[in-house]
């Protein structure tokens, strides 16, 4: 149902409310519009979801739980092997699981086959059909599930333009570059009005500039769609561009799953804090709500491990650094400038910390501290092997 057939449909029901309930405003019509608007843009719950893959010795998926808003792009996030794929692949249908349920728009759909829940796939391989045009390749679908020719050709085209390739129906898929592909594979995906559409690292096989232009198309789509969505990517870059909320994943489950500044904010785990952003491991004595680094108070966050000699996770961002022949506050460390990268508004500043003392603590590795900062607040003369105090600031950390 579009939502013009739903305004139709109010508005033809809107005379003959039911008046056999007591005090019913609620019309037939209307209550069948909720109903499918619930289903359409179903939420989706993963609950307690196992997946042994046969022959292998660990979980793929072990005790997975994820609870997704209709109309949500949830990312899910993680290294090579974590589970990703799997995820989706169980949430489609496409794998079976030996425990846990699955249910999509509050039906449960655990048993139900992969043709009949009703969600899309793309996914890094192009598979479209090279011998058919990118029209015919979207209308696919469409033809499979019965619809009449014209139908199907005006749904089609409708897709074809909201990915911006009107002017290319014609062409052979084989004769397309790949992120038109990609935008083929997308508008075919969205074609059947899936109530769920899976993203596997759709981008992954395309260059860096294809690929921004790209992941900022599908979350306008997405967004104009209300499609409930799930996207997996390894790239922290794409994730924190594009999600609602991230789940990060590691061994088979999602390690913590929220906003994207939240995640960046707040990381619950040190494995969180170091796969989004920069993260630099500082020691630090921790003793209740705050932590000393270098001589400057840290509050801390809530899970962090308390004890007179821990690593303390500091942003780049949440460090200063000063010269040291102008320095003149008496907490921060010596170090020594290492590199200085320009990124345009903001500078990183590599650079090791002098004393041996840390050097022991990091296990005999030289303490190397990045700081990031405004380019106009770059100390001048700031160069390559300057003597400098870097401390952090008041800014809540995880005590590992
Ligand atoms: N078809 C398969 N048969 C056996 N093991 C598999 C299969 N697919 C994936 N695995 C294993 O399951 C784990 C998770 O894989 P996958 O979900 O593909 O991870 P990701 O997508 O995060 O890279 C990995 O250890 C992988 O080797
Ligand atoms: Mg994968």
């Amino acid at each position: 149902m579009t939502l013009a057939d739903q305004k139709a449909a109010v508005a033809e029901a809107s005379e003959s409310f039911i008046d056999n309930e007591l005090g019913a405003t609620v019309t037939e019509a209307a209550q069948a519009v909720l109903e499918d608007s619930t289903e359409r843009g179903g939420g989706i719950r993963m609950q307690h979801v196992d997946k042994i893959y046969p022959g292998a010795a660990s979980k793929a998926l072990d005790d997975f739980n994820l609870d997704i808003k209709p109309g949500e792009m949830v990312v899910l996030l993680g290294g090579s092997g974590c589970g990703k794929s799997t995820a989706l692949r169980a949430l489609a249908g496409l794998e079976d699981i030996q425990a846990g349920r699955i249910l999509v728009g509050g039906q449960d759909v655990t048993a139900t086959p992969v043709n009949k829940r009703n969600m899309a796939m793309v996914s890094q391989a192009y598979s479209l059909f090279p011998h058919m045009t990118a029209l015919q390749n979207v209308e696919f679908g469409l033809e499979v599930r019965g619809m009449k020719k014209a139908e199907r050709r005006r749904i089609a085209m409708e897709k074809l333009e909201l990915v911006g390739l009107t002017d290319q129906a014609g062409k052979y898929t084989q004769q397309m570059s790949g992120g038109q592909q990609q935008r083929v594979a997308l508008a075919r995906a969205l074609a059947i009005s899936p109530r769920v559409l899976l993203l596997d690292e759709p981008l992954s096989a395309l260059d860096a500039k294809v690929r921004v232009q790209l992941r900022d198309e599908i979350r306008r789509i997405q967004l104009e769609t209300g499609t409930t969505t799930v996207f997996v990517t390894h790239d922290q870059e794409e994730a924190l561009a594009v999600a609602d909320r991230i789940g990060v994943m590691n061994h088979g489950r999602i390690e913590q799953i929220a906003a994207p500044q939240d995640l960046y904010q707040r990381p619950a785990t040190e494995y969180v804090a170091t796969f989004i952003g920069l993260t630099n491991r500082l020691p630090g004595g921790s003793n209740g709500s705050e932590a000393v680094v270098f001589g400057q108070r840290v509050p801390l966050l809530e899970g962090s491990k308390q004890g007179p000699l821990v690593a303390v996770l500091v942003r780049p961002e949440a460090l200063t650094l000063t010269p040291a022949e102008t320095n003149t506050s008496n907490v921060g460390e010596h170090a020594r400038v290492e590199t200085i990268h320009f990124l345009g508004a903001l500078v990183r500043v590599d650079t090791v910390i002098s004393s041996g003392e840390w050097q022991r603590w990091n296990g005999g590795e030289q303490l190397r501290v990045t700081v990031q900062l405004p380019a106009s607040e770059l100390p001048a003369g700031l160069a390559i092997g300057s003597d400098v105090v870097v401390a952090p600031r008041a800014v809540p950390a995880l005590a590992v």
